[in-house]
């Protein structure tokens, strides 16, 4: 099993796109067994998998979803012996991913996230690595989708994953972030102890018209730190992609055969580059 975080401190520059789209591609195009986890509070993966009210009532039902994972307080469960309410631990063996209509599995994100984070408590960076250890068997990949802050999240996704992928969108603003992200993660990984490899960085909403496409390959290129890292297709930029995502629409449901040909692409080299 690989795990895989997604990982960019800059908002809207893609992570979540190709957090699922990934998953899809590796899921229904590469034959994988896939996992999906959300552990940005936003939960935007998992919105482009359920919609709203479906959403509500995987809630209302009880579903579990990845604040379950991270905290290990009580939650209120029926006996099914007398039908009482008690107020249990959650074990990490009742925690079920859940089945996507896509072929893959997900853990749910969800917005209680921001209320734990207040009250992070010692050691709980460490339950999702401790969670997708119980999974090891099951999965070829776990894609996880992080937030774009260097937050308790962020850094739980990190202990959790062999790799991280970096989205970047090709404008000098991200393109200097990009350096600070990697200074924050060698600052994290000396304090925490884990080993997360660089997977790559790939390209995402690059507008073919402007230069900036070209500007930012020179600089990976030429930039001793990056050198090798940018993969060879980019993410173009489609209004197809933002307008789907709440429809529950893929980039492999969209008549779009160059996006598709490049992702497919991408894909593969994601495959090369974590094996
Ligand atoms: N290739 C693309 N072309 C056009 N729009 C895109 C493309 N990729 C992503 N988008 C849109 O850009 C916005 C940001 O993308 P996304 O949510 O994937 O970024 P993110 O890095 O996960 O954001 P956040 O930091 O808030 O989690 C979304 O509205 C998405 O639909
Ligand atoms: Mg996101």
């Amino acid at each position: 099993m690989k795990t895989v975080s997604l990982i960019n401190m800059k908002g809207g520059v893609g992570k979540t796109t190709v957090a699922v789209n990934l998953a899809d591609f590796l899921a229904n195009r590469e034959s994988q067994r896939v996992l999906l986890v959300d552990v940005d509070p936003q939960f935007n993966a998992t919105q482009c998998l359920l919609q709203g009210d479906q959403y509500v009532d995987y809630i209302e039902k009880g579903g579990y979803t990845i604040v379950d994972i991270f905290d290990n307080s009580t939650r209120i469960t029926n006996s099914i012996v007398d039908g009482t309410a008690r107020h249990e631990p959650v074990k990490f063996s009742e925690i079920k991913p859940v089945k996507s209509s896509r072929g893959f599995d997900f853990i749910p994100g969800s917005l209680q996230l921001f209320k734990l984070e207040m009250s992070a408590g010692s050691g709980r960076e460490n339950r999702l690595s401790h969670y997708l250890k119980t999974l090891e068997n099951e999965y070829d990949y776990v894609i996880i989708d992080s937030p774009p802050t260097p937050s308790v999240w962020m850094v739980s996704a990190l202990i959790a994953s062999d790799y991280y992928l970096i989205p970047v969108k090709p404008d000098p603003i991200s393109m200097t972030g990009i350096d600070l992200l990697q200074g924050i993660i060698r600052e994290r990984s000396e304090n925490y102890g884990f080993r997360c490899k660089c997977c790559g960085i790939i390209l995402t909403i690059v507008d073919t018209r402007s230069t900036l496409r070209k500007d930012a390959e020179t600089f990976f290129s030429t930039n001793s730190r990056w050198k090798g890292q940018l993969y060879a297709k980019s993410i173009l930029k489609r209004a197809n992609i933002a307008k789907g995502q709440l429809n529950n629409q893929f980039i492999r449901d969209i008549d779009d055969s160059t996006l598709k040909a490049d992702f497919s692409l991408i894909v593969k080299e994601f495959i090369r580059r974590t094996e």
